[in-house]
């Protein structure tokens, strides 16, 4: 059985972005895999984030993966600072990464802007670090949106280089699994950007704990432009706002654009967006609901996440020991 990786920021509530992007398919994949999802508390510092605030994220994030159906039993679901094995890899990857390498790294680029000198050094070796994450459990599938992509690239080179280096075949090359649609799911203020948990403005973005009058004002707010939807997917060139929240129409629904067009082409956005805020509520309003339920319980939460760090100690530890050794560290 193939066993999978993958991680969430607790900087944030999740957005609609995330939920399209990741955590939907990390629900589907537990079927036929061994799965580890894990709060990436040590990522998220790479911003400062005020210590309570991370911890309430923390915690609500853990109840929205377990209410969206993230099966902590069966599966493994953790926050990352609870297993050391990821901080000792990531050491040894910021020794096997080439600067030039991360220098090519867009994600980077984009997040410390013109200010590149004034970022944290963390924010810099961040791909490595999500490298170790991967690699300390010998995880082959890693499912994420299309935004991590040039990363899980780094990570096969980063595996590649340290096997080369030290004479192993010791960490495997890894898969990403993107969905096919709604692979990025735009800002509603700005069609041509990522929506984002870390965008100033809460318009940008539903978040998977918005309640329905929150949903429905969002939307109706989201930018569009003047001309009537397209009846197919080509009329949509140009049109980012637009193909956006078709997308997310079709991707929620489980239709096609194509299919999301020929139903509402011709029509204006105002019955579009009807359609669209009655789907997007339908949609959450469950997983909205268990998360108020669970976060009712912190205790609960915090021996979800007590239990699951223990099993992934549990497989990471002989890993990054042996990474350990590899490399020449006394044990
Ligand atoms: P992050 O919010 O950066 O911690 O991302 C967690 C996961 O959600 C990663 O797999 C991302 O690729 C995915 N993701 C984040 N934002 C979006 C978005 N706007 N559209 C699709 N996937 C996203
Ligand atoms: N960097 C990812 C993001 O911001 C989160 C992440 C950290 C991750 N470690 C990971 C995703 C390992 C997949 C696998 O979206």
């Amino acid at each position: 059985m193939q066993r999978i990786f993958s991680g969430i920021q607790p900087s944030g509530i999740p957005t609609l972005g995330n939920y399209l992007g990741a955590i939907r398919n990390w629900v589907a994949l537990q079927q036929g895999h061994e799965c580890l999802y894990c709060l990436v508390d040590l990522h998220a510092i790479t911003s400062w984030q005020d210590p309570a605030a991370l911890r309430d994220q923390t915690r609500t994030q853990a109840a929205i993966l377990l209410a969206a159906g993230i099966d902590a039993e069966t599966h493994i679901l953790f926050n990352q600072s609870a297993v050391s094995a990821h901080a000792r890899l990531a050491w040894i990857f910021n020794c096997v990464a080439r600067i030039g390498w991360l220098n090519r790294m867009t994600q980077f680029k984009d997040k410390a802007g013109k200010d590149r000198e004034a970022v944290s050094s963390g924010l810099y070796v961040y791909p490595n670090l999500m490298a170790a994450d991967i690699h300390a459990y010998h995880a082959t599938r890693v499912p994420v949106g299309d935004d991590q992509r040039q990363h899980l690239e780094l990570a096969n080179d980063i595996a590649q280089k340290f096997n080369h280096d030290y004479a192993v075949e010791f960490f495997p090359a890894i898969e990403a699994v993107v969905p096919p649609e709604a692979a990025r799911v735009m800002s509603l203020r700005d069609g041509t950007r990522k929506m984002s948990k870390s965008d100033p403005s809460d318009q940008s973005r539903i978040n998977l704990t918005d309640d329905a009058a929150t949903i429905a004002l969002k939307i109706r707010r989201a930018k569009t432009d003047p001309e009537p939807l397209p009846s197919e997917a080509a009329g949509l060139e140009g049109r980012p706002e637009a193909r956006n929240l078709a997308t997310i129409l079709g991707a929620l629904s489980g239709r096609t654009l194509d299919q999301v067009l020929a139903e509402h082409g011709g029509s204006g956005f105002g019955p579009f967006k009807e359609a669209l805020t009655a789907q997007v509520q339908e949609s959450l309003a469950p997983i909205s609901g268990e998360t108020q339920r669970l976060l009712s319980d912190p205790g609960h939460l915090d021996r979800v996440l007590r239990r699951g760090a223990e099993r992934a100690n549990a497989i990471a530890e002989p890993i990054v020991r042996e990474a350990e050794r590899i490399v020449g560290f006394l044990s």
